[in-house]
């Protein structure tokens, strides 16, 4: 481990060799927190607003109560700092901070008042998937096992961890997670699709994650005038689909070209991925915010 890999804890800045929580945190025992993963550019964190936005929102949902000063905004700069500190202003670089309810005697109810929140800052180099954007990448079809507040974004990971280690066995990069009969997401990206020309993608509802990559995609997309239909992509139509990708912020837009081993369209990334994989990649090199 490097040891100028310096992270966020508690108000303090330490190596991560040395960052510690207790075994009593709620994260450890419950999975009771939020998070949030940004794109850093050359020291640029992208689409920061949003990101606040949608921890402020998570936070919110499961109801926990940052303590005084604290913010999202507050934990930007905080993650600014330790870009500093770990050498990563040139380059590609990610941004993670995590807030849990606190560390307490385990009881499923809230801490007693008084027990302040968690929080965890970190930042890692980046490498996007430059080769699997240009070829375009496997996924597989699964059943999408989770809870219904899947707009939270929250620790409770279990059920995408299973299906992306189940994706990985199988030799796919994603899996796209099905329920009641329809497409929701991935376990770590949001899906499109084009059926019969016209662009589709779950609908911003309680099962799936309002992606940021997603919500940056739509406006691109519009200014090109191209329509996003917020019409969730049924299984039946999975064999008329003609082009498929996923998007987020650690897999930008990314070809789907294979289902199930099956190929999608002609088996090639589609025109209509491969422009808005242009777009996109011109906004994140336009910087953030
Ligand atoms: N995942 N859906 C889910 C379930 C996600 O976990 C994510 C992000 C997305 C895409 O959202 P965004 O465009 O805001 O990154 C969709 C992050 C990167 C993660 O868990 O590592």
């Amino acid at each position: 481990m490097d040891p100028k890999d310096i992270v966020y804890v508690n108000g303090s800045f330490l190596p991560r060799a040395e960052a510690r929580v207790s075994v009593e945190d709620r994260g450890f025992v419950f999975g009771d927190g939020v998070y949030e993963v940004l794109r850093v550019i050359n020291g640029r964190a992208f689409a920061t607003r949003f990101h606040n936005q949608r921890l402020e929102r998570s936070l919110d949902g499961v109801r926990i109560t940052l303590a005084k000063g604290d913010s999202p905004a507050r934990f930007v700069e905080i993650g600014r700092q330790l870009l500093k500190d770990n050498n990563l202003l040139q380059g590609e670089a990610t941004l993670y901070m995590q807030i849990t309810r606190g560390s307490t005697t385990r009881a499923h109810n809230f801490p007693p008042a008084g027990i302040a929140p968690t929080v965890y800052v970190s930042v890692a180099r980046f490498k996007p998937y430059s080769d699997l954007a240009q070829s375009g990448a496997p996924a597989i079809t699964h059943p999408d096992l989770r809870w219904a507040r899947c707009d939270l974004k929250t620790l409770n990971l279990l059920p995408n961890v299973l299906a992306s280690q189940t994706a990985n066995e199988r030799g796919a990069f994603e899996a796209m997670l099905i329920r009641d009969g329809v497409v929701t997401e991935g376990t770590k990206t949001n899906f499109f699709g084009v059926v019969n020309g016209s662009l589709r993608t779950h609908p911003s509802d309680n099962h799936i994650l309002p992606g940021i990559t997603r919500s940056v995609l739509r406006d691109l997309a519009r200014d090109l005038s191209i329509e996003l239909d917020e019409t969730p992509i049924k299984t039946s139509e999975i064999p008329k689909l003609t082009e498929l990708f996923l998007t987020g912020t650690t897999t930008d837009v990314m070809p789907v070209v294979k289902l199930d081993d099956k190929p999608v369209g002609n088996g090639k990334p589609g025109e209509l991925t491969r422009k808005l994989q242009r777009v996109l990649a011109e906004s994140l090199a336009s910087g953030g915010d």
